[in-house]
């Protein structure tokens, strides 16, 4: 399977830099906006690569939706976006609490992504793009090669065709198995938060797999 067009739901921070990289590399994106939004800046300088919608419609007309909301607002706004059987969402949100930095916050069902994938029957739904800062989403490349953007989901289908799609926008993707590995890469970037922020790392550091495959 091939992703032609992706919604992103949520164009703040993570999901603009990241729209606008997946654009770039020549898929149709579509943002998700709320009633009221400034949708022509989104679309600004895409050459009709960009559309934006409401975020129902959105999901409604793209093969795949990432999430890149408050991680709070996450599932009720998942469960607003009608039926998403059979569509892949990627979760890229990672929920914490601060508490002299960050503290991982999952709920009961052992990560959002999980939590995600009970609220959303038939749903394919994988984790990833949550690892760093959105600056390596708007420029995945780095002194070292590209980033890497570690996804776990347990439809394999699903995952490889992300995959892909995110190769070929410049990321260093890597399958890090099951779902129930969602909680590991939510606290990948918990630890990324720390560094970046209480650790005085910065934000330009970035997990790299070193001698993948
Ligand atoms: N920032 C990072 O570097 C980073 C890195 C990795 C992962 N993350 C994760 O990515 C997620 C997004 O972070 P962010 O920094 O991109 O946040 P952000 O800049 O605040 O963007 C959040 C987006 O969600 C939209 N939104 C909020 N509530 C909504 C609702 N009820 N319905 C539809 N859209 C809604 C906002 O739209 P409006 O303009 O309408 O409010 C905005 O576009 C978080 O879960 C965070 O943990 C962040």
């Amino acid at each position: 399977m091939s992703i032609e067009t992706i919604a992103i739901i949520g164009p703040g921070n993570v999901g603009g830099d990241l729209g606008r990289t997946l654009a770039r590399a020549g898929t149709k994106v579509v943002f998700g906006v709320r009633a009221g939004k400034d949708a022509p800046a989104l679309t600004a300088g895409s050459e009709g690569r960009i559309t934006t919608a409401t975020p129902a419609e959105a999901a409604r007309i793209a093969d795949a939706i990432v999430l890149a909301l408050p991680a709070a607002a996450v599932l009720d706004v998942a469960r607003g976006l009608g039926d998403l059987a059979g569509k892949i969402v990627v979760d890229a949100n990672n929920p914490l609490r601060i508490d002299r930095g960050p503290v991982w916050n999952p709920p009961p069902e052992g990560s959002l992504a999980q939590a995600l994938a009970a609220a959303l029957p038939g749903a394919r739904v994988l984790k990833g793009w949550n690892t760093f800062g959105h600056e390596f989403h708007a420029d995945p490349r780095t002194a070292a090669g590209p980033v890497t953007v570690p996804f776990a989901g347990d439809d394999a289908e699903a995952k490889l065709a992300v995959m892909e799609l995110a190769r070929k926008a410049g990321f260093a993707p890597v399958d890090c198995g099951p779902l129930r590995n969602a909680s590991l890469l939510e606290n990948l970037a918990v630890l990324w938060i720390h560094l970046a922020m209480a650790g005085g790392q910065g934000r330009a550091v970035a997990w790299q797999l070193i001698g993948r495959q």
